[in-house]
């Protein structure tokens, strides 16, 4: 066929897909109106209620035991819609599927047989489902840079929590990973909303597409918006932005998302400029609703209508701030207790003409939309026996590649890495022997706290190590260990500073595995972001021994390490990897494996400069009065056991209008001697501008694999309307004027001729 012939077919194939998607979304949206027709308003309010599986029953040792009256009440008195969480413990596969089973029949009882929709946090895979395979954290899977990885890891996701019957996850997290105080910042893509939109768009596609098939799930993208910059940079506190940083930097990670078809949001926990969001009718509404174009729909984080009212006071009751919140667009609310007083004072409302009737229909019509879109009407329930590939090797081995290529290599003194497998070492710290530290929080339950009893077949730091320098090479002495209580998890303890001292005497290396304990939330809060004065002392006892420092960071929050960075050797951060990241970090050590991870966030070296790569020039290190931008290391940052060469950047013209894509490439060669992968990361910084330009931001990035001597050119293909900023009028606007772009070390220029608003 030739070329035109070829682009014919092309055009009438996606016509054709077009008019089929037309068709089908005019077939659901049909049947949902018929069905919104013939509800009550008792029934419509049931649907946008959700409630926790906690609340209806209780755990008898490994299973959950329904309290039959309660659910009962909950699904056919109160008809709710949706059910989330955890029993407070991970169940088996099997276990899930009689849980939602009992659901589903329990639904079926009710006049309108409506499935209800379940939803859990499936942060890093399906981690409430023993025996599932987990993932690194986010912030550790943005580390690799690699599309395809997140992909992957949607895919599993998905499968795994149908074979679990659970076909609605509440991820990706699309916060921006900007402040790293926040307790939650290792749950999301790091710092960059350019990064953050192209790794949540591929799990959003790994996940969700085709919506509707028996592998897939609906993604509730979250938590809408600017939930991780607060002031105080504590969890659910105030932020304080304007509206055009706010759609600069924090909308278009989500915006990318919907584009994507991502179909539930969740909304922001806390603040934005002492407005509660979830009472955000601009954001929610305006923004969400109507300028994105979003149909499918809300749903509260926990509890948060309550929290207008007990946390917020912005009301003198629940009932208040419902009818704030249902007004300002939430479709559905996680309530997750007490279901009855948000039916009750909804159906009240509207009676009473405080909401609209019309704003009800619409809510109903979002949730039932989503439930036929994932065709819950036909399959409600699906069961592991059809899904042989659950926690299977081939699974396994992604986890492992996406840990693999995570890892991040700071220093390399002297190339001291890799070790010989023959080298005797002390393996120490907080995190050496613990699979909850290389998990983190959402881990089989919130706080993660109990992973060393579930995931105790796969290997801690120490256990890996053993694998691969064999047991008698290796020493192990902890020096320091966490403080396990519920909410000091933050905290540790001196168990033997000396033991470790002394058996740092007759090894080749010192592996020092210090960093955080498992938290998210609340709990997480922190007032230092030092590394804790225990871990200091046990770092600085190691150095004195003169031992060669082997530095492994396995850590939510980029915790400030810089007494100690100049006397370690190597530096490898390894972020949150899971179950399979200590048997990666052992095949870095060794040189099995090149690491390639780069850094997702910038890593700060002092606790009052926590500017992120984005900034403004006054901030930057060039600035006579007063820039101090001087990080650890920065944002991209990351080494390899190979060296690589960039040349050759050029760009198809030096004139453009500002509808057009400029066409850059770059020239990588591996000038070394080991295999290796190299991120080309493109960089543009506009010269001059109205509002005063970032000092640089990410544009485009590709992951490359090299051979020794081998080249490869990476192209960028670069609209050149996402070089627009957000004004202070809110106007996304392309001003003319001179760009520069950058790749690594190589720089080049352009200009763009006329100004243009989008
Ligand atoms: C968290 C959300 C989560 C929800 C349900 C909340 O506390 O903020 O991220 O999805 O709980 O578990």
């Amino acid at each position: 066929m030739n070329r035109i012939g070829f682009l014919f077919c092309c055009a009438i194939f996606f016509s054709a897909s077009t008019a089929h998607a037309q068709s089908n979304e005019n077939a659901i949206n049909t049947k949902v109106n018929a069905l919104v027709k013939k509800m009550t308003l008792e029934e419509k309010v049931g649907q946008m209620a959700q409630v926790s599986l906690e609340s209806l029953g209780k755990t008898d040792g490994p299973n959950f035991i329904f309290d039959e009256a309660k659910l009962k009440d909950a699904v056919v008195n109160y008809k709710i819609g949706s059910i989330l969480n955890t029993p407070g413990q991970p169940l088996k596969p099997e276990q899930w599927n009689e849980v939602v089973g009992q659901i589903q029949k329990t639904a079926n009882e009710t006049k309108m047989q409506i499935p209800i929709l379940y939803g859990l946090d499936d942060n890093h895979g399906s981690n409430y489902v023993l025996g599932a395979t987990l993932f690194p954290q986010e912030q550790g899977q943005a580390a690799t840079w690699n599309r395809e990885l997140i992909y992957n890891a949607g895919v599993i996701t998905a499968y795994q929590s149908r074979a679990a019957s659970v076909p609605w996850t509440f991820s990706p997290v699309l916060d921006l990973g900007t402040n790293p105080e926040w307790p939650r910042i290792w749950e999301d893509y790091g710092e960059d909303p350019y990064l953050d939109a192209q790794m949540g768009v591929e799990f959003i596609k790994g996940v969700q597409n085709p919506l509707g098939s028996k592998d897939k799930l609906a993604v509730s993208i979250k938590h809408f918006m600017d939930y991780s910059d607060p002031k105080s940079g504590h969890d659910r506190t105030d932020s304080w932005i304007p509206e055009h940083y706010l759609r600069e930097y924090h909308l278009p990670p989500f915006a990318a998302a919907i584009k994507a078809g991502a179909r539930t949001v969740m909304v922001n926990s806390a603040l934005i400029n002492g407005i509660p969001t979830h009472i955000n009718k601009h954001i929610l509404t305006d923004i969400l609703k109507k300028e994105l174009g979003f149909t499918g729909f809300v749903v509260t984080d926990w509890q948060d209508i309550e929290n207008v009212y007990r946390r917020d006071h912005i009301t003198k009751n629940i009932k208040g701030a419902t009818m704030l919140a249902i007004n300002a667009g939430i479709d559905m609310s996680m309530i997750p207790y007490d279901y009855k007083e948000f039916c009750t004072d909804l159906i009240a409302l509207v009676k009473e003409g405080k909401v609209p009737m019309s704003r009800i229909d619409d809510a109903v019509t979002r949730i039932l939309r989503v439930k036929e879109e994932l065709k819950l009407f036909e399959t409600p329930m699906t069961y592991v026996k059809d899904y042989p590939k659950f926690g299977s090797a081939e699974f396994q081995k992604a986890s492992y590649n996406t840990a693999a290529e995570s890892i991040t290599l700071l220093k390399d003194s002297n190339n001291i890495l890799p070790l010989p497998k023959t080298a005797k070492v002390l393996v120490t710290g907080p995190n050496a022997n613990a699979m909850r530290c290389l998990n983190g929080g959402w881990t089989y339950t919130w706080q993660g706290e109990r992973t060393d009893e579930y995931a105790s077949q796969y290997n801690t730091i120490l256990e890996a190590v053993q694998n691969k320098f064999g047991a008698a090479n290796v020493k192990y002495a902890p020096g320091i260990g966490y403080d396990n209580t519920w909410g000091k998890y933050y905290a540790d303890s001196v168990i033997d500073i000396d033991a470790a001292v002394k058996a740092a005497a007759d090894v080749d290396y010192v592996l020092l595995c210090i960093g955080e304990n498992s938290y998210t939330e609340t709990p997480g809060n922190l007032d230092d972001l030092f590394l804790s004065t225990n871990q200091m002392h046990l770092a600085k006892a190691m150095i004195k021994t003169g031992k060669p420092i082997i530095l492994i960071l396995n850590e939510g929050r980029p915790r400030v390490i810089n007494n100690i960075v100049g006397a370690a050797s190597a530096i490898l951060h390894i972020y949150l990897p899971s179950n399979f990241g200590a048997d990666a970090l052992a095949d870095i050590l060794t040189g099995d494996v090149n690491p390639s991870g780069k850094l997702p966030i910038t890593y700060p070296r002092y606790t009052n400069s926590l500017v992120p790569y984005i900034h403004k020039p006054s901030e930057g290190g060039s600035n006579p009065q007063g820039g101090d931008f001087d990080p650890q290391w920065p944002f991209g940052f990351g080494l390899s056991y190979t060296t690589f060469a960039f040349s050759n950047l050029t760009i198809n013209k030096n004139n453009f209008s500002a509808d057009e894509t400029a066409t850059i490439s770059v020239t990588i060669k591996n000038t070394g001697s080991r295999q290796g992968k190299e991120v080309a990361q493109l960089f543009s910084s506009q010269l001059v501008a109205s509002i005063t330009p970032d000092v640089k931001r990410l544009r485009g990035f590709e992951k490359i694999d090299l051979k020794p001597g081998e080249s490869k050119t990476v192209t960028f293909r670069l609209p050149l309307k996402d070089l627009a900023f957000v004004n202070a009028d809110n106007k996304k606007i392309l001003e003319a004027g001179d760009f520069k772009i950058a790749v690594n070390d190589l720089t080049t220029v352009f200009t763009v001729n006329k100004t243009k608003t989008f």
